[in-house]
């Protein structure tokens, strides 16, 4: 399969509709992916990128059915990461002194993954590689997510080449943005952004500022995930500016795991604290153990404040609880206010804990949580109630 992107610009990647786990097990797809890779021909011929490993065979047969290989003059490799690089060893077998413009860190990542010294080219910020009227221009972009990633950009057909900034696991056919479900493809850049982008949020705002100072035109995006943008491409990055500055929404997401309902009912008795304060704040309960990892972490991307909540076990916390915050330590979210619940028959160290992690992954924890033995009576439910209207107001928990 491949099509026309734009005059020259052919996709000839790979659309994986069975994706639902990328990066090992750690990033729910629950709608696919894809793996773009572009080929322009102009007077000189250009590939970005290639695919995963698994589709390497599928993908250089593919790449044959569009083009002699050995009328590749270059390859350009955005990033170094398996899903975008995992075909290289496969297509260097035909074409093995073919050069592959790269970044200094991408040829560390390449010749770590697969042992082999092809013919790199390194490239810089600003530098050039010339297809004939037209040159690709490179944009190094280190730690959008990896040190060796960068930007290409097309000059003359006005496409920058974004690898995975910008793009989101989605598999579609219509594989343009003015084509697909709008609600759909928002929802997995939002999730895209969350999950992988959040911790490098002001390395994002710098690029972007960046590139824009460069005034270059544009005209498409074309990223290594998804969709290609080229309906008012600017509205993604206007999307990733907003969402990189400490994005909030009017919600409210409590998250929390039960063993005997207790910690389910407390979490229920607070979420109607919470509305009893605020009609107008949008509150979402999650069962960590029964909702999927990475669609939690968009709700608390989206949240202003979360609240966590898990009993006591062993003198700690239950283990979905302690994946969250782990999880959340790394994601460095800004801005947001947290606090810990939970249920205890005797010792009650989990809210503790919740507490202390919350703080060290620099959430706002304005009190000590709330921690009530046993199943929740009716007196204990009313402090539950109490806990989530202080904790929607402005004042400190009590
Ligand atoms: Fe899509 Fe960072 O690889």
């Amino acid at each position: 399969m491949s099509f026309q992107v734009k005059n020259n610009i052919h996709w000839v990647g790979k659309i994986d509709w069975e994706l639902r786990k990328f990066h090992g097990d750690e990033y729910s797809t629950h709608k696919g992916s894809s793996y773009n890779s572009y080929l322009i021909r102009e007077e000189k011929v250009a590939l970005i990128d290639t695919v995963w490993k698994p589709f390497a065979k599928a993908y250089v047969e593919n790449l044959k059915q569009t083009i002699d290989l050995n009328e590749i003059d270059y390859i350009v490799a955005c990033h170094g990461e398996n899903d975008h690089s995992g075909a290289l060893p496969e297509l260097m077998r035909h074409i093995p002194d073919t050069p592959i413009y790269c970044t200094k860190k991408c040829v560390k990542s390449l010749q770590g993954l697969y042992h082999e010294d092809w013919n790199f080219k390194t490239v810089v910020t600003g530098d050039t590689l010339s297809l004939g009227s037209k040159e690709l221009v490179f944009v190094e972009a280190p730690m959008l997510h990896w040190p060796d990633s960068m930007f290409a950009y097309l000059t003359g057909d006005e496409v920058l080449f974004s690898n995975d900034a910008f793009g989101q696991h989605y598999a579609s056919e219509f594989m343009f943005n003015d084509r697909v479900d709008q609600a759909e493809l928002f929802a997995e850049c939002i999730k895209y952004y969350a999950n992988i982008l959040t911790p490098f949020s002001p390395l994002v705002i710098r690029k972007i500022k960046e590139v824009l100072g460069f005034n270059l035109p544009l005209d498409m995006i074309c990223t290594s995930h998804g969709i290609i943008w080229r309906d008012n491409p600017a509205q993604i990055v206007e999307k990733y500016l907003e969402w990189a500055d400490s994005y909030q929404e009017n919600q409210i997401t409590i998250v929390y795991d039960t063993m005997w309902e207790s910690t389910r009912l407390m979490a229920e008795e607070v979420a109607a604290g919470i509305r009893e304060a605020d009609d107008e704040v949008t509150v979402k309960l999650h069962n960590l153990s029964k909702t999927d990892k990475n669609d939690v972490i968009t709700e608390i991307f989206r949240s202003k404040a979360i609240l966590v909540g898990s009993p006591t076990i062993n003198n700690g916390v239950l283990v979905h609880v302690a994946g969250l915050l782990e999880e959340m330590k790394g994601l460095k979210f800004k801005k947001k206010r947290a606090a810990a619940f939970g249920s205890y028959g005797w010792s009650g160290e989990s809210i503790k804990i919740i507490t202390r992690r919350l703080e060290e992954s620099g959430f706002e924890v304005p009190g000590d949580g709330l921690g009530l033995t046993w199943a929740p009576d009716e007196e204990n439910k009313a402090r539950c109630r109490q806990f989530g209207r202080d904790f929607a107001g402005k004042n400190a928990i009590r």
